[in-house]
């Protein structure tokens, strides 16, 4: 059994992996142990067959607010390049369960960009995302550039980067960078909700649509679309496959295997 200090493990319901970040005291800055500690956790989750959605949340006040300064204070450009600092963020590219960010108050620099590399956003009415690294005379190194400016094009990404422009939850959704927001008291259920949605479907079928959904930040149209059509051919080499069209002809509800 792995014990983590920094986040807290849970499944709340059948199907649904949380990790909620629980450093209170640096409003869940994203030093190398809490980083370290969420990777293993969603890698368990990940492994665990009676899990189908994982889920990243925070508190109500903070989902996350950046990358530790304190941490980075005293680093160079030489420790940072030698110690590989921040590679181990591509663990979470290789999770092949769906992730949803349960996000409320601060998603800031480091605390965006783990939320933008999670598949599906669910936001509270307090949540506010932005890219405050141009403040610290840094940039955003997790994503920020690359993965806002995809959600929510280039005008308003290089606002948010260059000048710490901020996105109420509103406008987020707005945007596209979030599916959907709550009022504080529900965005976790709802979060948990749509977890649940996830996790009652066909786990082999989730895992490569998952899949050739992000190949669309990766791949040509053209590479894209031949990478989908693999995996569409996959899933007819499955017994869910089998069960799902057969369950449709004969009108009731399919019985998933995973398999
Ligand atoms: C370390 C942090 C922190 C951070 C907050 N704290 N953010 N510690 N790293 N990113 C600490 C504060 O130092 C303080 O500790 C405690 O948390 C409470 O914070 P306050 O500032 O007192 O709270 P508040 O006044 O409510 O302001 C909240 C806030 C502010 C607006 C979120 O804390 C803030 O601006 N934080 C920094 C946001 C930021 O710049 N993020 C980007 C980081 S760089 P003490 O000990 O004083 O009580 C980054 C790069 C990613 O993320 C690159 C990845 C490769």
């Amino acid at each position: 059994m792995t014990t983590y200090e920094t986040i807290l493990v849970e499944t709340p319901v059948d199907g649904v992996g949380l990790i909620r970040m629980n450093r209170p005291q640096a409003l869940n800055a994203l030093n190398s142990q809490i980083t370290h500690e969420i990777f293993t956790a969603m890698e368990m989750f990940d492994r665990d067959p009676s899990i189908g959605c994982i889920i990243l949340t925070g508190s109500d006040r903070v989902f996350a607010a950046g990358a530790d300064i304190k941490q980075m204070l005293d680093t160079t450009a030489i420790t940072m390049m030698a110690g590989g600092d921040f590679t181990d963020w591509s663990r979470m590219t290789r999770i092949g369960k769906p992730i949803i960010a349960a996000v409320s108050g601060f998603a800031l620099g480091g605390g965006c960009e783990i939320a933008m590399m999670c598949d599906m956003i669910i936001a509270s009415e307090t949540a506010q995302f932005g890219q405050p690294e141009i403040n610290l005379g840094i940039l955003p190194g997790a994503g920020g550039t690359q993965r806002l400016t995809r959600a929510v094009g280039k005008a308003l990404a290089m606002e948010m980067c260059l000048t710490d422009r901020r996105l109420s939850a509103d406008e987020a959704k707005h945007y596209g960078l979030v599916n959907a927001v709550y009022p504080i008291e529900v965005y976790l259920n709802e979060a948990i909700k749509l977890g649940q949605k996830v996790a009652s479907l066909s786990q082999v079928a989730i895992r490569l649509t998952k899949d050739a959904v992000n190949k669309a930040f990766e791949l040509s149209l053209q590479e894209g679309l031949n990478y989908e059509k693999r995996n569409f051919y996959l899933l007819f080499g499955t017994e869910d496959r089998t069960e799902g069209m057969s369950a449709f002809v004969e009108k009731r509800k399919p019985v998933w295997k995973h398999k």
